[in-house]
C-alpha cells in the first residue's frame, strides 16, 4: 500500500515571464518559453514524493513527447505511475504567465486530462490517502470519491480549478482544502480575511463538509475541524518569484504529515514551509521543496 494516491492531471506548462498582465487585444513581450512539468494532480504527487512518502498516481497523458516528459519527471522523483495511461489524445498543456510580482494567470488545455474515466480509477493502487483536484472530468472525480471511501481511504479534495460542487461531493470527502477564491465560489460568500472565512467554512459544514483548510496565500492557513475548532497558522515570510504550484506544494506537505500521523496545528505549520519554499523558485514540479529542504527551512526559524 502506498501513502498517498492522487488521480488526477498531468500538464507541461508553457510559462513566460512578463513584466506586466497584457490587457484586452494587447501584445506584449515575455521572456523565453519555459516548458515545465505541471498540472494540479502530478505537482501534488510529487510534491509529497519529494518530502519522502510513497506515492502513486492515476490519470492520462497523451502519445507524445510531452506525456513521456511527464511520465520521466514523476520516475525522477519516484511517483509510481504505472496508472498514468497514455492516450490518443494530446497531453494536456497549461499555458501560465508570471509577473513580477509573481502572481500568475493560467490557461489550461485539458488534453488527456479531460479523458480519465471512472473505470480508469479501478485501476489505482490502495492508499492510506486520496487526493483530488478538479482538472479531470468531474464525474471521475465524484467516483473517486466514493471509490476512496469505499476502500478505507482519507479522501482530500482540493477544489481547483473553482467551480461549484454538488452536496454529495463536499459530504462525501474527509476534508476540503481551497483557497480563498475557491471558497467564495463554492460558497457564494466574499472570503477576505479571517472572520469571513469562518462564516463561508460555517456555510459549507451545514452542507455536510468535514473538515476545512483554506489556503489564504501570503496570510497563512485556517484549519476548521469543526463550527467551533479552528486553527490559524500565519505564512512564513518569503521573496516571492512565482506563485504557481504554492498550494500543490502545500496540500502534498499536508498528506504527508497526516499520513506521518502528523496533526493540527503542526501538519499545518509543516504544509506552509512547503507552500513558502515553492514560491521563492520559478516553475511548478521544479519549485517543490525536497524533505531536507523543509526541515531546514523550519530550524531556522
Ligand atoms: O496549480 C498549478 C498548476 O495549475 C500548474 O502546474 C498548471 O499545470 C495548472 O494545472
Amino acid at each position: 500500500m502506498v501513502d498517498i494516491l492522487v488521480i488526477g492531471s498531468l500538464n507541461a506548462d508553457l510559462a513566460v515571464r512578463v513584466p506586466r498582465f497584457p490587457g484586452p487585444g494587447e501584445t506584449i513581450s515575455g521572456t523565453d518559453l519555459e516548458t515545465i512539468p505541471g498540472g494540479k494532480g502530478a505537482n501534488q504527487a510529487v510534491a509529497a514524493a519529494k518530502l519522502g512518502a510513497a506515492v502513486a498516481m492515476l490519470g492520462r497523458v497523451g502519445d507524445d513527447q510531452l506525456g513521456q516528459m511527464l511520465l520521466d519527471n514523476l520516475g525522477k522523483f519516484g511517483v509510481e505511475s504505472s496508472a498514468v495511461r497514455k492516450t490518443d489524445s494530446a497531453t494536456g498543456d497549461a499555458i501560465i504567465i508570471v509577473d513580477q510580482k509573481g502572481q500568475n494567470s493560467i490557461i489550461l488545455s485539458p488534453g488527456a486530462n479531460g479523458k480519465v474515466t471512472p473505470a480508469d480509477v479501478e485501476s489505482a493502487p490502495p492508499a492510506k490517502i486520496l487526493l483530488l483536484q478538479l482538472e479531470i472530468p468531474f464525474e471521475t472525480v465524484l467516483y473517486a470519491a466514493k471509490w476512496g471511501k469505499a476502500h478505507g481511504m482519507t479522501v482530500i479534495l482540493n477544489p481547483a480549478p473553482a467551480r461549484e460542487l454538488p452536496d454529495e461531493l463536499i459530504a462525501g470527502v474527509d476534508m476540503l482544502v481551497p483557497n480563498e477564491s475557491e471558497l467564495s465560489l463554492l460558497t457564494g460568500k466574499p472570503v477576505f480575511d479571517r472572520a469571513s472565512a469562518q462564516i463561508a467554512i460555517a456555510a459549507l459544514m451545514a452542507r455536510g463538509a468535514k473538515q476545512v483548510i483554506l489556503t489564504m496565500g501570503e496570510k497563512g492557513a485556517l484549519a476548521q475541524t469543526s463550527v467551533e475548532n479552528g486553527y490559524f497558522v500565519p505564512a512564513h515570510q518569503v521573496t516571492v518569484v512565482d506563485t504557481t504550484a504554492a498550494g500543490d506544494a502545500f496540500i502534498g506537505g499536508l498528506a504527508v504529515a497526516f499520513s506521518r500521523g502528523i496533526a493540527m496545528p503542526e501538519a499545518l505549520n509543516y504544509a506552509n514551509a512547503c507552500g513558502a519554499l515553492t514560491v521563492t523558485k520559478f516553475g511548478a514540479q521544479p519549485s517543490l521543496p525536497t524533505a531536507a529542504e523543509v526541515e531546514e527551512f523550519l530550524q531556522a526559524l
